[in-house]
């Protein structure tokens, strides 16, 4: 099976709808509005959000969270993920009734789990969530740098792009560089060109969150690809959200040919009904991608991992190197 690797997916927007459903018949909740027929109802990115965080209200106990991450690092497994970097939510924890603390250690516990099981490595990107304000995108990054967690390695900003301006945001990102995390930000998913040059102007992150708006500027996209900059491309979550109208339209073949390092990732894998392993066959079918290409598309996620180096040559070595 052809290794793969994936840098962008929120551990909550894993939970499939069948665990949700029984999560919801533990907790006493009705799923009628935000499941139907075995699947997540929602139409735009608002009612997204709104099914999205429903779900994650009904993971409230250590054990429900470190099942979640066990389940989902153990399917990726399943696809032939051997790298899996989540995006976690101390916002989404503390909503539960869970710490910040509590919660990151139950999720460290479920990567465990699955790398027992599986042999996949698992690392954590604590996010704060855009539209919850500077305040608690601070304090999620004042977390991040001081939890010292081993499987923490990163810090990243989610949520509505559209919301308030990234320099707002500097002071986080500066907390998290100084702790010596990695650094992730979206832009240019639901926001334009300019969010993605603004997010690099500001932020200086060596990764981005979709990103893939920036085909809007060709400047943009040569300054991406000298500055090598890394894009977390999702595109079944793209084409779901309707950022592009199919995938016939969708930027990542124009980016890679560019020069860009582009990777493919779910983001939030049920709730676009994709999996990682779909994602590499769209790629495949879509954007004319063959094994060759879809090799380099991991190895180019792996050297972008923020995972240490003695795991990072290790998981290479898995990849092997290209053709020659
Ligand atoms: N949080 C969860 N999924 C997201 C997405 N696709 N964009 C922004 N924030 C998110
Ligand atoms: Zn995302």
């Amino acid at each position: 099976m052809l290794p793969k690797a994936e840098l962008h997916c929120h551990i909550e927007g894993a939970a499939a709808p069948d665990l949700v459903v029984r999560q919801a018949a533990k907790y006493g909740a009705d799923t009628t509005p935000y499941i139907r027929d075995g699947s997540f109802v929602w139409h735009d990115f608002t009612s997204f959000l709104a099914a999205y965080d429903f779900a994650a209200n009904l993971f409230r106990t250590e054990e429900d969270f470190a099942r979640l991450a066990e389940h989902y690092l153990t399917s990726l497994a399943r696809d032939g993920a051997i790298y899996s970097e989540v995006f976690t939510s101390p916002d989404h924890a503390e909503k539960s009734g869970l710490s910040p603390r509590a919660y990151t250690d139950a999720l460290g516990e479920g990567i465990e789990r699955a790398r027992a099981k599986t042999g996949i490595e698992g690392r954590m990107i604590v996010t704060g969530v855009r539209h919850f304000g500077v305040e608690s995108v601070e304090a999620a990054a004042r977390f991040a740098a001081k939890c010292g967690h081993p499987l923490v390695t990163g810090f990243g900003m989610a949520g509505e792009e559209r919301f308030g301006d990234v320099e707002d945001y500097v002071r986080a990102f500066e907390i998290a560089r100084e702790a010596g995390l990695g650094i992730t930000v979206h832009a240019g998913e639901l926001a334009g060109w300019e969010s993605v040059r603004d997010a690099l102007d500001h932020v200086r992150p060596s990764r981005i969150g979709h990103g893939v708006r920036a085909i809007e500027n060709p400047d943009l996209v040569s300054r991406i690809a000298e500055e090598g900059v890394v894009l977390e491309c999702c595109p079944v979550s793209n084409i779901e959200l309707k950022v592009f109208d199919g995938f016939a339209e969708h930027p990542f073949p124009r980016l890679r040919d560019a020069g860009c390092k582009v990777t493919l990732n779910s983001d939030d894998p049920p709730y676009f009904w994709t999996t990682l392993k779909r994602e590499y066959d769209v790629a495949r079918e879509h954007f004319g991608m063959d094994e060759r290409a879809l090799l380099a598309t991991t190895r180019t996620a792996i050297e972008a991992a923020f995972v240490d180096k003695k795991t990072k040559t290790a998981l290479l070595a898995k990849v092997g190197s290209p053709a020659r």
